[in-house]
């Protein structure tokens, strides 16, 4: 008579558990990364001509052509790029926005294409604070557009994202992006010496933010 070991076969209710587990595990995973598509893409619409949408390859272009206009980097410290390098700049962009340590937007026009971009570069969920950048093509200056860009990331950071603090830095010269932060509720808090280095020359900056009036919560960047 032989014996044979009777290898204990698991019961239909421990299969069923390890089935339920690995399920919950995954719908947990995909409802986190739902979560942070919707906490980045519940943008209020700016208007029925522009809106804010996320970055993507191809963008290089238009970012390009308008990041080549002298008037458009003369009060900044972006270097003169060609369009490989902006490219390198948005994919640096679109890896920080899936890794969560920025969010960067493209400002589009009616036909999609970019037109701007609007969004924080980076961000301490710590301090609860984010730096704020912005830019856009000359041929869309003095329409106000990017009053509503800005204003619609800012209440998406303090309303959905839970920050509490949204800063700006901005070389002395630049006029515009001054009047920008001062319409949108930014108050000066001093200014930083020879903060940038724009091609070449240290350029001082006057550091605005906005404080939020909400209560303060902890950062939420969708899971
Ligand atoms: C900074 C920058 C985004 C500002 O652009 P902008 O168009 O001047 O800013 P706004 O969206 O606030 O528009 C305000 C202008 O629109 C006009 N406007 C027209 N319709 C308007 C409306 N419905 N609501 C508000 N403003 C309106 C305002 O009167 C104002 O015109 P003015 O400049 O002739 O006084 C732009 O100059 C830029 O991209 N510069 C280069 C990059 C840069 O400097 N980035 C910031 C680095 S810190």
């Amino acid at each position: 008579m032989t014996s044979t070991l009777a290898t204990p076969e698991p019961s239909v209710a421990s299969v069923r558990l390890v089935e339920v587990r690995v399920v919950r595990r995954i719908i947990k995973s995909w409802l986190q990364k739902r979560a942070w598509r919707m906490a980045c893409y519940r943008r209020p619409s700016l208007s029925a001509s522009f809106g804010l949408r996320s970055l993507r390859l191809g963008d290089e272009i238009a970012w390009h052509k308008y990041l080549a206009d002298p008037a458009v980097i003369e009060h900044t410290s972006f270097p003169v790029l060609d369009v490989d390098a902006v490219r390198a700049m948005l994919v640096r962009h679109v890896e920080e926005y899936a890794a969560k340590t920025s969010c960067r937007w493209a400002l589009a026009g009616s036909n999609d294409d970019l037109i701007g971009t609007c969004g924080f570069y980076s961000w301490s969920r710590a301090s609860a604070h984010a730096d704020l950048v912005y830019d856009l093509a000359a041929a869309y200056w003095g329409k106000g557009i990017m009053q509503r860009a800005v204003t619609a990331a800012v209440e998406w950071a303090f309303a959905t994202a839970h920050f509490h603090r949204i800063q700006a830095y901005v070389i002395t010269s630049n006029q515009r992006s001054i009047a920008l932060l001062e319409r949108c509720g930014f108050a000066r808090e001093g200014m930083l010496r020879h903060f940038r280095i724009a091609r070449g020359e240290p350029r001082d900056c006057y550091l605005y933010a906005r404080i939020s009036a909400l209560p303060l919560r902890a950062v939420n960047l969708g899971g």
